[in-house]
């Protein structure tokens, strides 16, 4: 099969097409024939060699993929059959022809999506589930209808999907980003209110949105953002990281906290057990799939480049210059079922 290699760490210019042997479904696993693959930010730190895979995950690059399964190995418990149309999160190995995915990381492609929207999904949907909308041991999720919700990056794959759900959860929205025009689409994905980082106050601006206080955060940013992000919360807010663009060592004055009854949490999706992802697959397909199907939620694909592009679309990814999701048409025989 043919897959995107890496020949060292560095910039785009490292990435190949390459052949390389097909993988085949271990216990649990399915093999997946990969229509379209999504591109994650993490991809690129992991070309630059500043993000290793998880122990056991293949080196290819790729969290994300859409396609048919052709072959299900050992011990499926679940629904997949071989000719299946899923999209699937899984470990790396995406940017390939063929790639295994665990089975329950699997889901069905949503009803009237391409299997391109479909590649844009798991990671994003899986990621906002898991920050906002997946509840905790005493059944709570983090952001509820009514609620004030304050999206950093709201252009970012994450971002938009992160948006869209939450108003169609009932949620208010406001959001950031690094332009007028992308502050526009923001606008346009429901935000309440959306403002150019680079030219405008945000911080003073989401105080007056809320003036009683934003409920939750969900930051990719952190570093100087955070103390801001303590100053905006009102009593009871919730506020998450999910990445530390600005730097991850924070000084916290915890009387704030207490004051407040502040949460400040995080966490990384990649690194979770297979079962926790099951979980997760489970409440995002129960919950977000019938949104996508009723048209609520939308995806949203910036653009699509076949494999042979790879560098420019990671190059796109880089520049952030896009607004949504990327994706990489893997399979040239799958292009007409994906467009
Ligand atoms: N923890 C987890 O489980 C998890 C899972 C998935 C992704 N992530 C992280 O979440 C982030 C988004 O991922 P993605 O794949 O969706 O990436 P992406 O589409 O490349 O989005 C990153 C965005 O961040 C925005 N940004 C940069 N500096 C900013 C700032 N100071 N204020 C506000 N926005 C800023 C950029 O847009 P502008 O032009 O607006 O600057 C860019 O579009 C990445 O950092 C990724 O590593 C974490």
């Amino acid at each position: 099969m043919r897959i995107v290699a890496m020949e060292g760490f560095g910039g785009a210019e490292v990435l190949r097409i390459a052949e390389a042997e097909r993988p085949r479904p271990g216990a649990g696993e399915v093999l997946i024939e990969v229509a379209a693959a999504g591109l994650n930010r993490a991809d690129i730190l992991q070309r630059q060699g500043h993000y290793p895979p998880p122990a056991g995950a293949p080196e290819v690059l790729g969290m994300e993929v859409s396609g048919t399964v052709v072959e299900c190995g050992p011990g499926i418990k679940e629904r997949w059959k071989v000719g299946d149309a899923v999209c699937a999160l899984v470990p790396g190995g995406g940017y390939a022809e063929f790639c295994v995915a665990h089975a329950g990381c699997c889901l069905p492609v949503p009803h009237g999506l391409t299997l391109e929207q479909a590649a844009a999904l798991p990671e994003a949907a899986m990621t906002v589930w898991a920050n906002l909308f997946a509840t905790d041991a005493r059944n709570t999720p983090r952001l509820f209808a009514g609620e004030r919700f304050l999206m950093q990056g709201g252009t970012s794959g994450i971002g938009v999907m992160a948006i869209q759900a939450a108003r169609a959860r009932g949620a208010h929205v406001a959001a950031t980003a690094g332009s007028a025009e992308k502050c526009e689409f923001l606008r346009g994905q429901g935000c309440e209110r959306a403002w150019n980082y680079r030219e405008e106050d945000w911080a003073a601006g989401a105080a007056e949105w809320a003036s009683g206080g934003v409920d939750v955060i969900l930051d990719m940013v952190a570093g100087d953002y955070f103390a801001k992000h303590v100053e905006l919360l009102g009593v009871g807010g919730r506020l998450i990281h999910i990445a530390t663009g600005h730097g991850a060592e924070v000084r916290l004055d915890l009387r704030k906290v207490m004051r407040k009854r502040l949460t400040v949490t995080g966490s990384t999706l990649r690194s979770r057990p297979v079962e926790e992802k099951r979980r997760l697959r489970d409440a995002v397909e129960a919950e977000l799939w019938p949104l996508l199907a009723s048209g609520q939620v939308r995806v949203v694909v910036d653009r699509a480049f076949a494999m042979e592009q790879v560098a420019e679309a990671q190059q796109r990814m880089e520049s952030s210059a896009h607004m949504g999701k990327i994706v990489l048409r893997m399979n040239e025989k799958m292009k007409q079922i994906c467009a």
